[in-house]
């Protein structure tokens, strides 16, 4: 398959793709999950190697599980060279400027991942390196995250356009943020469910509410527990995010009325509607344990679906053909 059009192209966030752009990743992301589970039932010889003699610096200035994980897994096993850099090993923004370090990855390097705080540092990276920069979260966005939640819709649901998800929680979160912008693109219903001091960036929503209306989709923000009604898939991140851990009572006692538990799931009236978490959850806050462990739960496809889908992005960034 020709990706030509991908070739060399940062992952910043989700803003910078057409929706057709998506739906190719959406689709290849399905394909090298059939070529993943092909391989595990055969031999070793039938893994593709479309990375042998390739690169990747994963830099962290945050912990991580999944996204580190998923992009050593999927490089790692077809041939390519992943290299793991905290912030504690690298002198990135400390004693060398982001933008040098950005000039001497790209020589080094075919691809770079970022995860860490501000969105600026990507952005830099992207724009000093010279070769595919991939977002693995920041502050501000986590897009690799969002490919993964509408592989998974899809995957319970086909298609995912005119298909609607309630993000339950705080509204101002990455996580709430990325599928806010996918959604949008892609036609899909996306329902934000939060306190008012919790809701979305209003210049964010200024942005994604004309896309959302161009693709057919309703975008909304309101405070109402009964808007899960009908919903496909209830969605919830953790209350506390990396770094502000000082605000965790404040935020539970602002929360505790959306908790994701099995009345709430009865709620949305399907009996086939699905649970999404990016993971990694604290049972009994955001979710009840019933609920991400019980029969409606996807979140261990969806964690599983992020090796696929960052597999998807890496070959047609760096390949440019799968
Ligand atoms: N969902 C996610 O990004 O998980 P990690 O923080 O473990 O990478």
């Amino acid at each position: 398959m020709t990706l030509e059009p991908f070739r060399g192209r940062s992952l910043i966030t989700w803003l910078d793709y057409e929706a057709p752009e998506i739906r190719v990743l959406l689709d290849l992301s399905k394909q090298v999950k059939e070529e993943s589970r092909a391989a595990a039932r055969g031999t070793a010889a039938m893994r593709p190697q479309r990375f042998a003699g390739k690169t990747i610096a994963l830099l962290f200035e945050k912990r991580s599980t999944r996204t580190r994980c998923a992009f050593e897994t999927a490089f790692g096993e077809e041939g390519g060279h992943p290299v793991f850099l905290s912030t504690q090993d690298i002198q990135l923004g400390a004693k060398e400027s982001i933008e040098d370090t950005a000039r001497v990855l790209g020589r080094m390097f075919s691809a770079i991942q970022f995860r860490g705080f501000k969105q600026s540092t990507v952005e830099t990276l992207a724009r000093y390196s010279g070769v595919p920069v991939f977002n693995g979260l920041t502050d501000s966005y986590h897009p690799t995250q969002a490919l993964a939640d509408i592989m998974t819709l899809e995957e319970s649901f086909g298609d995912s356009r005119g298909k609607r998800i309630c993000f339950v929680g705080d509204g101002r979160n990455n996580v709430a943020r990325s599928l806010m912008v996918i959604c949008a693109k892609l036609g899909v219903n996306f329902t934000v469910i939060c306190p008012p001091s919790l809701a979305p960036d209003p210049a964010l929503l200024a942005l994604c509410l004309p896309l959302a209306r161009a693709a057919g989709a309703a975008l909304e923000v309101t405070p109402d527990l009964a808007a899960v009604a009908g919903a496909e898939a209830l969605y919830t991140d953790v209350w506390v995010s990396m770094g502000e851990e000082a605000l965790r009572e404040e935020r539970v006692a602002l929360l505790r009325a959306y908790q994701v538990n099995e009345a709430l799931m009865e709620r949305t009236g399907r009996a086939d509607s699905i649970f999404l978490h990016c993971l990694p959850a604290v049972k009994g806050e955001e979710v009840s344990a019933a609920v991400i462990d019980g029969p409606r739960s996807r979140a261990w496809d969806e964690a599983e679906n992020r090796k696929h889908t960052i597999k998807a992005i890496m070959l047609a960034a760096i390949n440019g053909e799968a």
